[in-house]
């Protein structure tokens, strides 16, 4: 399968390795990709990583590094090390940590796809305010992937419903990564910038991050086979 007809990465947000692996294993790594974030890694580390690897998944390594150049340097070398798929930082760190990230992950053998975090999904406009963010969410973000490409980034993590605005200023080969995704009939729970899979992928978006619609339905394969096959038809 080529890159985008298996746009979906499943977020794996459980607190053990085994409720991750336990829904990993009833996963097809042909249909979905993975994400291990904060939560699992703090609790379950790399073992789970290679574990998922070893399965044959491309797993998106979701820990955005956000610290000086030095360090985040250090944390993205090592995590490429892993041969994971993806990484992220949060351009927030500014040019000098993410041309240090870059500089990083070049060195590499393998080299992961290198994402920039814009604005999470779970802020609003009203949170920018808050955490003195001059203008919208939107102005925010289109400054901070803008800042990412010319850093040399490979892409950005942000809401699919900046995703149009993001690809015409940007171009097409920008990977934009979308999180903040819900079913029609489902709550918007802590996100805020939320769409729905189909629109995502109509709007640009070019990987979407789907955590609790897949991990806590009733049943996840059948959630997963549910939106792939929408996709399918959006992507013919
Ligand atoms: O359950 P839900 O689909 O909201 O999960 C979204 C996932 O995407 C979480 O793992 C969260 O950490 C991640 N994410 C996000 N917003 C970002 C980057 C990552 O929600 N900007």
């Amino acid at each position: 399968m080529t890159l985008n007809t298996k746009p979906v990465i499943v977020a794996l947000d459980f607190p053990d390795a085994k409720s991750a692996l336990d829904l990993a294993a009833r996963l097809d790594p042909s249909e979905c990709r993975v994400k291990v974030g904060k939560e699992l890694h703090t609790a379950a580390g790399p073992q789970v990583v290679d574990a998922l690897m070893h399965w044959g998944f491309d797993v998106f390594l979701d820990l955005k590094f956000h610290d000086i150049p030095n360090t985040v340097a250090g944390a993205c070398r090592v995590a490429a090390s892993q041969e994971v798929w993806m990484i992220n930082v949060h351009a927030s760190g500014g040019s000098r940590m993410m041309l240090a990230a870059r500089e990083a992950v070049d060195f590499a053998s393998t080299k992961p796809l290198l994402i920039g975090v814009t604005v999470l999904t779970s802020l609003s406009d009203a949170d920018m305010v808050e955490i003195g963010f001059i203008g919208p969410a939107v102005d925010n973000v289109l400054r901070l992937a803008s800042l990412t490409k010319a850093c040399g980034l490979d892409g950005v993590v942000c809401s699919a419903q900046e995703a149009a605005g993001l690809k015409a200023a940007l171009g097409a080969g920008f990977q934009l990564v979308t999180p903040g995704i819900r079913l029609e009939s489902e709550a918007k729970g802590d996100q805020q910038r939320v769409v729905t899979p189909v629109d995502a992928i109509r709007r640009g978006a070019d990987f979407l991050v789907i955590g609790r619609s897949i991990s806590h339905a009733k049943d996840p394969i059948t959630a997963l086979h549910s939106i792939n096959q929408q996709l399918a038809n959006v992507l013919a």
